[in-house]
């Protein structure tokens, strides 16, 4: 990585503490980058204020955070708002969940207005990394204060097609502002090329050769396929296997000599747990009391209506299957709704026979990743993941059970492939897979998008 000195900007930061649950697959990657690499991470402080607090600066690691506490006045707007009930189901490609208001959109101008000016503080840093929709419009908020750095934006959710994003309110406005950015990063091939369509459609921009001309300067355009830490994944799956974790025996018992699957994800209506349950209704009417599904699906955006309809759901039809399928000793859903600790995820991977990883659409999904890495070399599990999950991508069939996520047929015949499959066939499946994780890990992710944007670096801004 290059010797730089980085400032990091997301809206949710870690909550640092090794005890502590990850707080979703963002502030969980950005951490070893901070600890190492001497950055400056700044985003909210999870508090809200009239917009005149000081920033809470503190060390962490080689690096420091700085906490930031939004205005209450546009807070609401901007992260309920235009972030998540409009740009987060847009970018999944699921617009009959995208809830619009004028309104919002100004409130998420002005938050990413208070932010650049926030960041301004930092200026002296060589180079900015901005993170994920909740920022799109920063870079150009940065340049407005004169800030002439290199900026980079990495996306972590998916980029939809042009007609899905033409319904985004301001979306031609908001994509012009994109192009502030030096770098832009994206997770795989499929989003890139329709960042590109969208380009080209919205704003008549052609992508040449990775790099878009616009009258600021040169945009460039790369896919940035964010990894895991394997090696640490598998340490904590071992380490704490002979630690003798109470929940894990009790869960023991409670199969009662079933296989384990797990899924575990945001309660978010992006992630298929829905489909997936009724999927394992299927598998437990042709194979009764073989399988019990481990579900943890942590609360996610709780003041959200689409996301309190959507833990109703999950809920009810948790119950269903539980009544249907389950006896008064023996349910076949295991559903929880507290966190677990990393170690504590990752020895209950490799308890499950089969992890199900079915989001309707995702960015990457590392719990797919952290599944895999987790697994026993002499004894591993088996991965059923939706084919319109980025890390599908990454793995292909001949690896992963790879599924489309709104068919709960397939997904049960694939549970079912895998919980009965050899274990010679489970052994080649997962060497591959752990190859690839091995072979681009989080920390070359960073190193990598910091090395590109290290290109735009002193007088080179726009040329590469
Ligand atoms: C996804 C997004 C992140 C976000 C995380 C948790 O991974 O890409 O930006 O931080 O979900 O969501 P939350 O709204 O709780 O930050």
């Amino acid at each position: 990585q290059p010797n730089i000195e980085l400032l990091v900007i997301s809206n949710r930061i870690a909550t640092f503490d090794p005890l502590q649950p990850k707080t979703g697959g963002l502030a969980a990657a950005l951490e070893p980058l901070v600890e190492r690499s001497g950055a400056v991470w700044m985003g909210s402080s999870g508090k809200l204020g009239d917009g005149n607090e000081p920033l809470d600066i503190g060390p962490h690691g080689e690096g420091k955070v700085a906490k930031l506490d939004l205005p209450r006045e546009h807070y609401s707007g901007y992260y309920e708002g235009f972030a998540n009930s409009i740009l987060w189901p847009a970018l999944h490609s699921l617009p009959d969940r995208m809830a619009a208001s004028a309104k919002d959109y100004e409130s998420y101008r002005e938050i990413n207005k208070f932010v650049a000016g926030a960041a301004f503080h930092f200026r002296d840093r060589d180079a900015i990394w901005v993170h994920d929709y909740h920022f799109l419009p920063l870079g150009a908020g940065l340049q407005c204060l004169g800030v002439d750095k290199p900026i980079g934006l990495f996306l972590h959710t998916p980029w939809p097609a042009p007609d899905i994003m033409e319904r985004v309110p301001n979306h031609r406005e908001l994509m012009q502002s994109m192009l502030a950015y030096d770098l832009l990063g994206f997770q795989t091939n499929w989003d890139l090329d329709n960042f590109r369509a969208c380009l080209h459609t919205h704003l008549g921009l052609e992508v040449e050769h990775g790099i878009v001309i616009s009258a600021r300067g040169q945009t460039r355009c790369q896919k940035f396929p964010i990894g895991i830490d394997p090696n640490q994944f598998a340490q904590h799956a071992s380490e704490s296997l002979a630690k003798q974790d109470l929940y894990i025996s009790s869960l023991q018992k409670k199969l009662n000599g079933a296989k384990l699957a797990i899924g575990v994800d945001r309660l978010d209506y992006t992630k298929g747990i829905d489909v997936r349950i009724e999927a394992f209704g299927q598998v437990l009417a042709a194979e009764p009391r073989s399988i019990v599904l481990l579900q943890i699906a942590n609360p996610s955006r709780t003041e959200i209506e689409a996301y309190k309809d959507y833990k109703r759901n999950v809920e009810s039809l948790v119950s269903r299957v539980n009544d249907e399928h389950g006896t008064d000793e023996w349910r076949p859903i295991l559903y929880e709704n507290d966190p677990f600790t990393r170690a504590q995820l990752a020895c209950l991977y490799r308890a499950a026979r089969v992890g199900v990883v079915t989001p309707l659409r995702d960015g990457m999904n590392l719990v797919a990743k952290e599944y895999v890495a987790a697994q026993d070399p002499n004894d591993p599990g088996v991965l059923v993941l939706s084919k319109f999950a980025g890390a599908a991508e990454d793995f292909d069939q001949n690896e992963a059970l790879l599924v489309d996520p709104t068919h709960p047929d397939e997904i049960a015949a694939a549970i079912s492939k895998a919980a009965n499959m050899p274990r010679e066939e489970r052994i080649q499946r997962w060497r591959s897979m752990i190859n690839k994780l091995e072979a681009y890990t989080i920390h070359d992710w960073s190193a990598h998008f910091v090395r590109e944007l290290d290109k735009s670096r002193v007088g080179a801004r726009g040329t590469v």
